[in-house]
């Protein structure tokens, strides 16, 4: 527990963190990537080239900061996080290197104003949030290594299957090596695939939603191919796309995240998509008809158009059934699509569209898709009432925020 005084510094200077917050975590990563290079196999290089992982962290050092008296308050997040860091591979001998390269960056940045006072207290405040995660992270990596078929660190799977379902998205069918069990997952879960790239110095991880039902002797992701190979977004999307074929053995985590559909439930069920963002919801799909087949699902995927749109055959196969009711959005529809009735709505999903279609606001309501659609589906659904607890989204990428800024 932290001394009242230390609590005060910390507090007190919430505000110069806001200030300075992404200069500080910016100069952190320069520092630490320096002294510790082989930190770049597990940070995702693109993220960190377009700004986002300094921007997660230094929103997640404030949180911290605020509830630094009440840490309990931030243990949802703290859940979250902890979930990809142990899909990453993060353990604790990492947080005392993370400290002291943030120590280090704050001294930079702030200069005189950060007083030995200052950075002590930061020192303990560190130390007290990186407890907090690294006590729920070693809870996850018991769980995921004495679960049935369970590993911690990375295994090594068999591309067993390559299909293409779009112009743009491929599923990779992954059986483990050893022909051993594999974990069971809750539906919108990932996992973390890790990629030694020829030519590339340092490794690359990268997480993909599993889009299949659970139960199977395989994991099934369906990748998006992403801008240009040069592009760091792409490189890897790419390289699965056009370089790991049948039989390569790609290395996996087990499965992690906690964006999962709560079957103990039996609320009417909204699952909302847009483009790739369709892989957890599929899953969700598969298993409540499976496992719950009496319950009311609404399913709502919206694409550019039907030479992007994924895995529409599997869907229709679950929608034939009386209480699942499936609607298309295509908002740019190709001459074919037309003369084949490919799809039920033309245009994105409104508020208004949601208002007449969806079955209630009492409804658990499942989204995950491109930012802006995001952003739109949430505030519709604010909009129309639809309480807090009831709505559950999944970013693809560092957490950011749906507020309309
Ligand atoms: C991801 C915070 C410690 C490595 C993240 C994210 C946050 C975060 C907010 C984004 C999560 C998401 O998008 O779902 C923190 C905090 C830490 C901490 C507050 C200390 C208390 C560490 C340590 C390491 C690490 C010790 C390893 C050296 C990573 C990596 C990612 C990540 C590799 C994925 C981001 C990417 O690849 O771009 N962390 N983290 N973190 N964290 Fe941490």
């Amino acid at each position: 527990m932290l001394d009242h005084n230390t609590i005060e510094i910390i507090k007190s200077t919430v505000p110069v963190l806001e200030k300075h917050g992404e200069t500080i975590t910016t100069r952190f990563y320069q520092l630490m990537f320096g002294n510790h290079p082989e930190l770049l196999n597990i940070f995702n290089h693109a993220n960190q080239k377009q700004g986002k992982q300094q921007k997660a962290l230094a929103g997640t050092v404030y949180a911290a900061a605020q509830y630094i008296d009440n840490l309990e308050a931030i243990l949802p997040v703290v859940n979250q996080i902890a979930h990809k860091h142990r899909s990453l591979g993060i353990k604790a001998e990492h947080y005392p290197i993370v400290g002291k390269h943030l120590l280090l960056a704050i001294k930079d940045v702030l200069g005189e104003a950060a007083t030995d006072e200052i950075i002590d207290a930061w020192g303990k405040a560190y130390g007290v949030i990186a407890d907090v995660f690294i006590s729920v992270e070693a809870e996850m990596y018991e769980e995921a290594s004495t679960q049935q078929g369970g590993w911690d660190d990375f295994r090594s799977f068999i591309v067993d299957r390559k299909v293409k379902e779009s112009d743009v998205i491929t599923s990779f069918y992954l059986k483990p090596a050893d022909n051993k069990e594999i974990a069971h997952f809750l539906p919108g879960q990932y996992i973390s695939i890790k990629l030694e790239i020829e030519g590339q110095e340092y490794t690359h991880i990268r997480q993909y939603s599993l889009s299949d039902a659970p139960g199977k002797d395989y994991y099934r992701i369906s990748v998006k191919r992403e801008a240009g190979p040069v592009n760091p977004d792409g490189m890897v999307s790419n390289y699965l796309h056009d370089t790991v074929t049948e039989g390569e053995v790609l290395q996996v985590s087990a499965p992690a995240g906690d964006f999962v559909l709560d079957t103990k439930k039996n609320t009417p069920v909204v699952l909302l998509s847009g483009g790739v963002g369709l892989t957890p919801m599929l899953s969700m799909l598969k298993t409540v008809v499976e496992v719950q087949p009496q319950r009311n699902v609404t399913f709502i995927h919206a694409a550019a158009n039907g030479n992007v749109h994924a895995l529409r055959e599997e869907v229709e196969s679950l929608t034939s059934v009386e209480n699942v009711n499936s609607y298309f959005f295509y908002d740019s529809p190709t001459e074919e699509d037309r003369r084949n009735n490919n799809f039920d709505v033309e245009g994105y999903v409104t508020q208004d569209w949601l208002v007449k279609n969806i079955p209630t606001i009492e409804a658990d309501f499942y989204f995950c898709g491109p930012v802006p659609f995001m952003k739109s589906i949430n505030s519709s659904l604010k909009n129309l009432g639809v309480v807090e607890e009831r709505i559950h989204f999944e970013f693809f990428g560092p957490k950011g925020s749906l507020e309309e800024s």
